[in-house]
């Protein structure tokens, strides 16, 4: 006898579970919290929701049972080896990741993957339709899933769609190299509702469906008729930014326990107790502009401008991706700089860099932003950051500084950080040099603007603000009524004759 799986109000789907299952060399398997800032910030609006949560497990092969975690119901889809190197490190990873991130390495092209990614992607939206209650809201994570709205529509036109682009949406100058752009696009508005990190990432999603797709878009939404279906089965699409958060009240508290507070102390002596500590933090990718920051460290530390024990800086880098080449290569290059920089600048006792390849629980991390009197976040491109956010939620004590890249899609709320341009390696280290020796007023004064901002726009609100504007997207497939149709040609004929009088009239004036 078959057991039918439980049904919710709520299903969210992303392409990882918040827990990843590791298994290790005694064949025990584990749950690990998953990486990434998109688990950081679901995680804590699924607590307490009868919801379900839809993404994969992290490991190969046959999925785990559905369970539930914390109140969440958690339904594994399995990928297998082969899967997992085709949707996950290709099609993903290899080819939209770089596409969707300014292409800063190539991306790669091959019909294999495109086909793998769409079966998983239908996978994923069976699963869906399998656990969404009838007109549930289903809400749809990224790009690694951005076939499932028009499919999960097709397997249940009675549940509402959303979906949330983490991170950016390119220009459709480079949107448009992608083979299956068209099927992408078309796969996305199978959605009531797209939501995105900046207006920008929204409006290059509505040109690309004019400029590619031909369609057309009015405001913030695009209208137009599906593929295959009726032709008076017009829908109309909206797509806007609502920027994600942190946790702003959980980080906060956190950050104030006695535990969290002399870690960081500890942390501090056991660096030397530094003047000035300087802390990276980024998952071990190219977006994140490690290699620019470190630079910029170096010639900073060859200049004279700095010099351990004085100054030391600490960059955390969270292991990603690793069986892809790009990340590979980053990864030694970035080692062997570390390297270059500790033999030629460091002291015995007094590292220039301490470099850490690790994941770290979120007190730890905490303890870290609250040791940091300078936070360095200088991505090339990036959604949002939420690193940046976190670290502002961290610091009650109004200390603390934070450097951060005009191309963060947190730059448009934290205006009061210190920002930098990346790419420019003399403004990067004029911006540092100004976070160290900025008077101690003027650092309050700017961490508290922040903090302003970040606790009223928390990760709740955002939740909550998405939520409503799907529930308020456009309803129904818009069919225009036989009396909007009547309206229509009625309007069409006023059209003609208003036309003609103005050509009459024209007629009349050049004859003058
Ligand atoms: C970014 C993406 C997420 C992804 C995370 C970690 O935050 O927006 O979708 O989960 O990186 O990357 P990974 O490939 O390990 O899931």
């Amino acid at each position: 006898m078959t057991v039918a799986a439980p049904t919710f109000d709520l299903v969210v789907a992303a392409n990882r579970l918040p827990l990843d299952r590791v298994v290790d060399d005694k064949g025990e398997s584990t749950w690990r919290r998953s990486p990434g800032g998109l688990v950081t910030a679901m995680e804590s609006v699924m607590k307490g929701r009868d919801a379900a949560w839809v993404g994969w497990a992290g490991e190969p092969g046959t999925p785990p049972e559905p369970f539930t975690d914390e109140g969440m119901y958690l339904h594994p889809v399995g990928l297998s080896p082969t899967e997992i190197e085709e949707y996950y490190e290709g099609f993903s990873n290899d080819t939209l990741w770089p596409i969707f991130h300014d292409v800063i390495v190539p991306a790669t092209f091959h019909r294999n993957w495109w086909n793998t990614y769409r079966t998983v992607n239908h996978r994923f939206a069976v699963a869906i339709a399998e656990i969404a209650a009838p007109g549930a809201t289903v809400w749809v994570h990224d790009y690694q899933l951005q076939l499932v709205p028009a499919m999960v529509r097709s397997l249940r036109p009675d549940v509402r769609i959303g979906w949330f682009n983490h991170i950016p949406f390119p220009p459709v100058e480079l949107f448009s190299q992608l083979p299956w752009r068209r099927a992408l696009v078309e796969g996305l508005l199978g959605a009531d509702f797209l939501g995105f990190q900046r207006t920008a990432d929204a409006e290059n999603f509505l040109r690309c469906c004019r400029r590619l797709l031909n369609m057309s878009t009015k405001a913030d939404t695009v209208t137009f008729t599906p593929p295959g279906d009726d032709p008076d089965a017009r829908r109309t699409v909206r797509a806007a930014a609502i920027p994600i958060s942190v946790d702003f009240r959980s980080l906060d508290a956190l950050s104030r326990t006695p535990e969290v507070k002399a870690r960081a102390a500890e942390i501090r002596a056991s660096l030397g107790n530094p003047e000035i500590l300087l802390l990276g933090v980024d998952r071990l990718d190219y977006t994140k502009g490690i290699r620019h920051r470190l630079k910029a460290y170096e010639e900073l530390l060859r200049d004279k401008a700095i010099a351990p024990p004085d100054v030391t800086m600490m960059q955390v880098s969270t292991p990603s991706r690793e069986r892809v080449d790009a990340y590979r290569h980053l990864r030694d290059e970035i080692e062997r700089t570390v390297g270059g920089i500790n033999g030629e600048y460091s002291d015995i006792g007094s590292p220039a860099v301490y470099y850490l390849y690790q994941s770290y629980p979120r007190a730890e991390m905490a303890a870290m932003f609250l040791a940091a009197d300078v936070m360095l976040v200088t991505p090339l491109r990036d959604g949002m950051n939420l690193v940046a956010k976190e670290y502002v939620a961290c610091r009650h004590d109004l200390g603390g500084a934070l450097v951060l890249s005009e191309f963060a899609g947190a730059w448009h709320e934290l205006h009061q950080a210190f920002i930098c341009n990346p790419h420019d390696v003399e403004g990067v280290k004029q911006t540092i040099m100004r976070a160290v020796t900025a008077p101690e007023d003027e650092r309050r004064r700017r961490m508290k603007a922040l903090r302003k901002r970040v606790a009223v726009h928390d990760v709740q609100r955002w939740a909550s603000r998405y939520l409503e504007a799907l529930a308020s997207a456009p309803a129904k497939p818009r069919r225009p009524t036989r009396a909007s149709d009547e309206e229509r040609r009625g309007e069409e004929r006023a059209n003609r004759s208003s036309q003609r009088a103005l050509d009459n009239a024209s007629e009349r004036t050049e004859d003058l």
